[in-house]
């Protein structure tokens, strides 16, 4: 499952790019207000740090379909082709996910919040679809299985579309998703850094580090012992 990161800032993406194998970046309006500025700023900055190759996920914002396609040639235009549009699964948003597709551009339909949406999504031909797993939970379903319930739609249909799973609240959450075998999982920079929040493990590297300071010195490494 691709790790991807659902952020807008740029120095936290990069120190996670740095650290962590991560690969790709997913914006929403909400993410990108957080950080106050224009978000062609951000999102060109984005693109920067990530490079043309990389995904990106950008949504759309227009209530009708027409004005999302020329939203889409915008953010296309500014970010490349590599840029996936993301449309919310709503009754204008699907007619949209089906011009987008038929005009060639890249779609995560996204705001998924049962998997009647995401079987949907997959008719659409869209080519993620983003279940919101926190969210769903918070509305006292569980997310989880409903981001499994639309894997298994669109692998027992012969669907294109694959599952890009979203809003997660804890790693759990994240590795549940991970051994089921779902492509794609974006999650926020805190519960990616929380992943590797492991006292045990920084003990026994701190008790690998003193045993061999006594062997062989202190400040002494394989390279230099
Ligand atoms: C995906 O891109 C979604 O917009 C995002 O994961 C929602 O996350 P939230 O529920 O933490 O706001």
């Amino acid at each position: 499952m691709k790790l991807i990161v659902d952020f807008a800032g740029v120095t936290q993406i990069q120190e996670l790019y740095r650290y962590f194998p991560v690969d790709g970046v997913t914006t929403n309006p909400t993410i990108l207000a957080r950080e106050g500025k224009n978000p062609y700023e951000v999102l060109t900055a984005i693109r920067e740090c990530i490079g043309d190759d990389t995904d990106l996920h950008v949504q759309v914002i227009s209530d009708k379909a027409e004005t999302m396609l020329e939203e889409a040639k915008r953010i296309r235009s500014v970010l490349g082709s590599n840029t996936y549009i993301k449309i919310p699964v709503t009754r204008e948003g699907l007619r949209a996910i089906r011009m987008m597709k038929k005009n060639n551009y890249m779609v995560t339909a996204t705001a998924i919040y049962n998997a009647l949406q995401g079987y949907l999504a997959g008719l659409a031909e869209a080519d993620f679809a983003a279940p919101y797993i926190n969210r769903i939970d918070n509305l006292g379903a569980d997310g989880v299985q409903v981001a499994k319930d639309i894997h298994d739609i669109f692998r027992s249909g012969n669907m294109p579309t694959q599952v890009l799973a979203a809003s997660f609240k804890n790693s759990q959450q994240v590795l549940e998703l991970a051994k089921y075998g779902i492509a794609a999982a974006t999650v926020s920079p805190d519960v990616i850094e929380g992943m590797l929040r492991i006292d045990a493990a920084q003990g026994a590297v701190g008790v690998f580090r003193k045993d061999f300071e006594k062997l062989c010195g202190p400040g002494k490494t394989m390279k230099d012992c």
